[in-house]
């Protein structure tokens, strides 16, 4: 018999208890940094090294970072189901539980790409892109990562595949970043989803949706226990 798709749809929210900071939380990233200074291609232009030593910092705390129980609880639900990640976050931590099939639609912090050719891409050894690091064809690396006002190259493939599941789960993300945060409309109206976060995420319209208000750690182990059953 195959196997029911699961698609999961994570955010910073999941990562939250490994120690890594959300974004909009009151202690989150956006608190202590200005998104233009260091997360658009204005801030590349005017400022690389305070861009580089940004990201640098997140990928230390990346590193450092261990996957929680709810990262394990998905790994888990490969058991019964066929599982698919979408996931908004750059760590690796989905990976480094084990989920074989996951999705970044932010792109991935432990990767540096060309500024000249964007199918460059490379693994990142230790934690640092250096400014005057270059590509085999001679330009700057820059952080493999989406920025905001750039495209986001895997949205078609993930709509898709939220198109296609059997079940969704979406875990810690206030859904207010598009076009990733308009996932859910991609759904369709009958599957049965879930959506798990400890504070109010604006979903309405959403049709066959269970809230589970609490945290990644609490509510994912439950729930998939319930699913495996
Ligand atoms: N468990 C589950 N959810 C949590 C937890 C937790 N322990 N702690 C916080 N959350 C929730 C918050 O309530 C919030 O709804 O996680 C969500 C985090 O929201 P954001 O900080 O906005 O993160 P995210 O939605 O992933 O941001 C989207 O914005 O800055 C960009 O590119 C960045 O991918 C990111 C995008």
């Amino acid at each position: 018999m195959t196997k029911q798709k699961i698609v999961v749809f994570t955010g910073a929210g999941i990562s939250a208890e490994s120690g890594i900071k959300t974004f909009r939380d009151s202690d989150g990233l956006w608190e202590e940094y200005n998104i233009n200074d260091v997360a658009t291609p204005q801030a590349w232009a005017k400022n690389r090294e305070l861009v580089l030593e940004f990201y640098n910092k997140r990928r230390k705390q990346t590193q450092e970072a261990q996957p929680n129980l709810a990262h394990k609880a998905l790994k888990e639900l490969e058991k019964k189901y066929d599982v698919t990640i979408i996931t908004q976050n750059i760590d690796d931590l989905h990976e480094r539980a084990g989920s074989k099939k996951v999705v970044h639609l932010h792109g991935e912090i432990n990767k540096a790409r060309s500024t000249l050719d964007e199918t460059l891409v490379y693994k990142i050894k230790g934690t640092e892109i250096k400014l005057g690091e270059k590509c085999e064809r001679g330009s700057q690396l820059r952080p493999h990562i989406v920025w905001f006002g750039e495209q986001v190259p895997m949205m078609d493939v993930a709509y898709k595949m939220a198109a296609e599941a059997d079940i969704f789960i979406v875990v810690g993300t206030s859904l207010v970043v598009y076009p990733a945060a308009g996932i859910l409309n991609y759904v369709a109206p009958t599957v049965p989803k879930y959506m798990i976060d400890p504070s109010d995420v604006n979903v309405s319209g959403i049709k066959n949706l269970t809230i589970i208000k609490q945290k990644a750690s609490v509510g994912l182990p439950q729930l998939v226990e319930e699913l495996m059953k």
